[in-house]
């Protein structure tokens, strides 16, 4: 079975968030069950070669619309890796970023139409053409009305953040070589927002041509069709219902060990989390007699509930603990404002800020906390959770998305016992998560047998990739099966 992934992310070559490392894990796990795995991405400027050993020409040049490209091959981690070249004048992926860029649409739309003028170069049969998130959805359409020599038997769009959408103009579209405005229409790309009837939805696009769509938590699936977590999209999608399939995101237990990871001054098992944990501690500039540790390691968006965030350090502090943070914003406002924030904190060696995409230091902190609080207004499906609960670090989250299908309240009567391993909170208010601050804390303090016991839950649980790879390949099999048939939901939209 051959799959091919296009996304925006691989990591560790180009990683802004969670994107990245799904797309590594992911490719992997299915590539060892013997399935030919392929990955596209753009060949940014910030691609460290050095770590992309044997990569060599593969086409050297090759047209899109106006402009030229090549692309790039070699083996990676069990997967062949392509990286897309653009010679387009506008130096799309010479920007020092993946995204952020004020034309982040014509970058991505390029790109979506160059892996695919390449794809079809290539001229071999796909099973599975598997999209990620928004700046690769226009594949979907174009596949089906553009490049109907490509031999695509199914498209799969994973949704990993329903928030960003690549809207757009009808000109966007135009620029790339479709008929925008044939486009514009309901059951096509147009937005489903009433009040811009004029704009179009490039990840909408993505959710009508595709075959099936995978939100990557089991409870997002959910979510997402409704007004409250749908971006706009939820009647779009609760018409597509039929087609939505939510899998729960692994991680890579190899990387997040904390019996081999090479960032740690000490290894531990559930047998030496005490220790590891004291000598973890101990390389971490936070007051070591005030304890629990809470932290969090997070950017800082609104989607991570940033005013919870900052309302959980006087609460922490109030309760007797130390609190941590790692992360930073790619928005100056937010930014500017936790900078405040530290200098109000300066001094004070109960609090600890680290504004920065500091690797080592993740991983320290993991081991080093006791609590991770994770407050998010939604998470798709959210990986700090578990990352933590490997390293023996009790997470508070708030009850949505991932979160709330990885994480189960100590107190709470309703789950089996056996599988308690947090605290969680239902709304996303400062009252509701003070509580369970309070809660914990107190469960911290005053029974520390219970609280081991949710330590050795967390960090015995298989978070690994191998459940989700086996539900990705039913998957797969089960739309190859329905491929060859015609596709009901294709001629549907065809034909409307
Ligand atoms: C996005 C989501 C996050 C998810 C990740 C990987 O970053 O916000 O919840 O874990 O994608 O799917």
């Amino acid at each position: 079975m051959r799959i091919v992934h296009l996304a925006a992310e691989f990591a560790p070559i180009a990683k802004a968030g969670g994107l990245g490392e799904v797309l590594l894990g992911l490719t992997r796990e299915v590539s060892k069950k013997g399935l030919d795995v392929e990955v596209i991405l753009p060949k940014y400027d910030l691609i460290d070669l050095s770590k992309v050993q044997n990569l060599s020409i593969e086409v050297p040049n090759f047209k899109c619309l106006d402009s030229q490209n090549a692309v790039w091959s070699c083996r990676y981690e069990e997967c062949q890796l392509r990286l897309l070249e653009s010679r387009h004048p506008a130096g799309y992926f010479h920007r020092g970023k993946i995204y952020g860029c004020e034309d982040d649409i014509a970058r991505f739309t390029y790109f979506s139409r160059a892996a695919l003028e390449y794809l079809a170069l290539q001229n071999k049969p796909i099973d599975v053409l598997h999209l990620h998130d928004w700046h690769v959805a226009l594949c979907a359409p174009m596949v089906r009305h553009l490049f109907t020599q490509l031999r695509v038997k199914s498209i799969v769009l994973s949704i990993h953040n329903i928030e960003y959408q690549g809207k757009c103009a009808v000109s966007d579209l135009d620029r790339i070589g479709l008929k925008g405005d044939f486009y514009l229409a309901p059951h096509l790309l147009q937005d489903d927002n009433p009040k811009h009837p004029k704009t179009i939805n490039l990840l909408k696009g993505g959710l009508v041509f595709s075959d099936a769509l995978i939100p990557v938590s089991p409870t997002y699936a959910q979510e997402i069709l409704t007004p409250q977590y749908g971006g706009g999209l939820d009647g779009t999608l609760r018409k597509l219902k039929p087609k939505i399939f939510g899998i729960l995101n692994g991680i890579d237990q190899k990387i997040w060990d904390p019996e081999k990871d090479p960032a740690l001054s000490m290894h531990y098992s559930t047998e030496s989390v005490a220790k590891g944990k004291q000598a973890a501690r101990a390389k971490i500039k936070l007051d070591g007699t005030k304890r629990p540790w809470i932290g969090a390691i997070t950017r800082l968006v609104v989607q991570k509930g940033p005013e919870l965030l900052e309302e959980a350090i006087e609460t922490t502090l109030k309760l007797g603990g130390s609190y941590a943070l790692l992360g930073s914003s790619p928005h100056p406002k937010m930014q500017e404002h936790f900078n405040q924030l530290k200098k109000k904190y300066e001094g004070n060696a109960r609090v600890l800020f680290q504004f920065e995409y500091n690797e080592q230091l993740a991983h320290e902190l993991y081991a080093a906390l006791d609590l991770l609080l994770v407050p998010s207004h939604y998470e798709p499906c959210g990986l700090t959770q578990m990352i933590a609960m490997r390293y023996g670090t009790v997470p508070i989250v708030r009850s949505t998305g991932g979160l709330k299908d990885t994480v189960f309240d100590a107190e709470d009567s309703s789950t089996p016992a056996v599988k308690r391993n947090g605290f969680v909170f239902r709304d996303a208010t400062k009252a509701s998560m003070n509580q369970t601050l309070k809660r914990a804390f107190e469960l911290f303090n005053s029974d520390p047998v219970t609280f081991q016991t949710l330590i050795r839950r967390g960090m015995q649980t298989d978070f690994s990739w191998k459940n989700p790879t086996l539900e990705y390949i039913k998957l797969y099999r089960t739309l190859l099966k329905s491929a060859l048939d015609v596709n009901p939901i294709r001629i549907n939209v065809v034909a409307n």
